[in-house]
């Protein structure tokens, strides 16, 4: 009974392009890839990034929308209308909507911080102003506000529950006139965020130092743990492993070209990770500032970088907007996987599953708001050995993700008939030479990575060896 709900469709594959882009553009890209590559020492991490999208992520991406569009469903109902009612597949469907509710959980609290970090630039908390005279707050303060931040928990909880507030709202629109509809303002306004900011960084004298960071590959400085991250950050970038992407295939129409559009997707969400170094790390070298700095490079150096510059409030502004702007099309996809599986399995409307999951993710996100004001939640820590939102964050990244896209390319590989996985790639492509390599890439290359970069992350295999 559940499937007489008319389902959503995309209107156009360039909307498809833009909300699925919108997914996959978010904080993994400028606020995780910018440390990342500068704890690894830059170019050689990016060299092995960009192989790891190209050989990993865009195969698994492929699948994702060939599995959904060829099944018109969200994960659980997929699964189920390919193998059957008691497959055990339909696990991995719930597996991946399990997983979709707890990221969003902690990544609502991250993109809250955009939320606050935007309001401080609006209300000149970095350039103080005395009598009309805007000057830069001491360094030392900057820094520490972020410290401050994050202990407080009420902040925390309040942006959440705003930033969760605004991600219901458009999921409850629907497909097009929700999703479809705010992908195409904010794409395209964060790329001319993106673009104007980049203007500005070419400007900055440590332009040149920051190519050469990102650019020039210096052998000695990539370890072991940097291409398990490598790997890592391509799959998380890409919105891979939870059927985020499977999802948002299904509501593709049967006439556009799977390839073209998966590639555009990568090369969209690439650049954009290139581009907010390109921001980053000229404006951290033109004020001598270390490219390790860690999660906190976005939200401390940044804007102790930027209180220096002409025009800072502006530019803080159009930073953290960029931020949040990013971070909400990726929550976006997020709860649609939940909601539109909910609605396929339990038969709930559109309104009544995304107010429901929408509060449980909303409530569930509350230990992670508070994770860093110790309190009540200190002997979780006790326990666990790290927080809660560390955990949240942990579980999914190293364990649910992993699995997920490993289990993803095993069904579209070797699982899914020959037929319906040829035909969905090969509609309306002009690549379809690229079928074979596509499949056998997926069958072996695919599975044997992730299984040798999980074993990694977990710590089962231990990799001083590689050292
Ligand atoms: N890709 C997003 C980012 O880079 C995060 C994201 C959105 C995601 N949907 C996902 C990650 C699904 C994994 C799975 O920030």
């Amino acid at each position: 009974m559940t499937q007489e709900q008319p389902r959503g469709q995309w209107a156009s594959r360039l909307g498809f392009v833009l909300a699925a882009g919108g997914s996959a553009v978010g904080l993994g890209n400028i606020w995780r890839f910018p440390y990342a590559t500068g704890q690894n020492g830059g170019a050689l991490f990016v060299l092995v990034y960009l192989g790891c999208v190209l050989v990993i992520g865009l195969p698994i991406l492929i699948a994702e929308i060939v599995i959904g569009r060829h099944a018109h469903r969200a994960p659980v109902g997929a699964f189920i209308h390919i193998k059957g009612e008691d497959s055990a597949w339909r696990i991995i469907g719930w597996m991946s909507v399990v997983s979709g509710f707890i990221i969003l959980s902690y990544y609502s609290v991250v993109a809250g911080w955009t939320l606050n970090y935007t309001l401080m630039g609006i209300t000149h908390f970095f350039t103080p102003c005395v009598d009309n005279v805007c000057a830069p707050r001491d360094p030392q303060q900057i820094q520490d506000a972020f410290g401050t931040l994050v202990a407080a928990g009420d902040i925390n909880v309040f942006w959440h529950f705003v930033f969760m507030l605004v991600t219901v709202a458009i999921v409850l629109g629907g497909v097009q006139r929700g999703i479809e509809a705010w992908s195409r303002f904010l794409m395209p306004a964060l790329l001319i965020i993106l673009v104007v900011l980049m203007a500005d960084a070419v400007l900055q004298p440590g332009f040149g130092r920051a190519l050469g960071f990102l650019f020039a590959p210096r052998f000695d400085k990539l370890t072991a743990d940097g291409v398990l991250q490598a790997l890592g950050q391509s799959f998380f970038t890409l919105s891979l492993g939870l059927g985020a992407m499977l999802t948002y295939g299904s509501y593709l129409s049967k006439q556009s070209d799977i390839v073209g559009a998966s590639t555009t997707i990568a090369v969209l969400d690439t650049a954009v990770a290139l581009l907010a170094c390109l921001v980053v790390f000229p404006i951290i070298f033109s004020f001598s500032m270390e490219p390790e700095a860690g999660p906190g490079l976005v939200f401390k150096s940044m804007p102790i970088a930027l209180s220096m510059m002409p025009g800072s409030t502006l530019l803080t502004i159009l930073f953290f907007g960029l931020l949040f702007f990013a971070a909400l099309t990726s929550a976006i996809s997020l709860l649609e996987v939940v909601v539109a599986s909910v609605m396929e399995q339990v038969g709930w409307t559109r309104f009544r599953a995304t107010l429901v999951m929408g509060t449980l993710i909303f409530v569930f996100g509350i230990p992670s708001a508070l994770a860093g004001s110790g309190g009540v939640f200190a002997s979780w820590s006790k326990i666990f050995g790290m927080n809660f939102f560390d955990t949240m964050d942990h579980l999914s990244v190293n364990w649910l993700l992993p699995i997920g896209g490993f289990f993803i390319a095993l069904f579209a590989g070797w699982v899914m008939p020959e037929d319906a996985r040829r035909g969905e790639f090969e509609a309306g492509s002009k690549a379809r030479f690229l079928y074979l390599p596509w499949l056998w890439t997926l069958r072996l290359v695919v599975p044997v990575a992730i299984l040798v970069l999980w074993l990694f992350s977990v710590g089962i295999l231990s990799h001083d060896w590689l050292r």
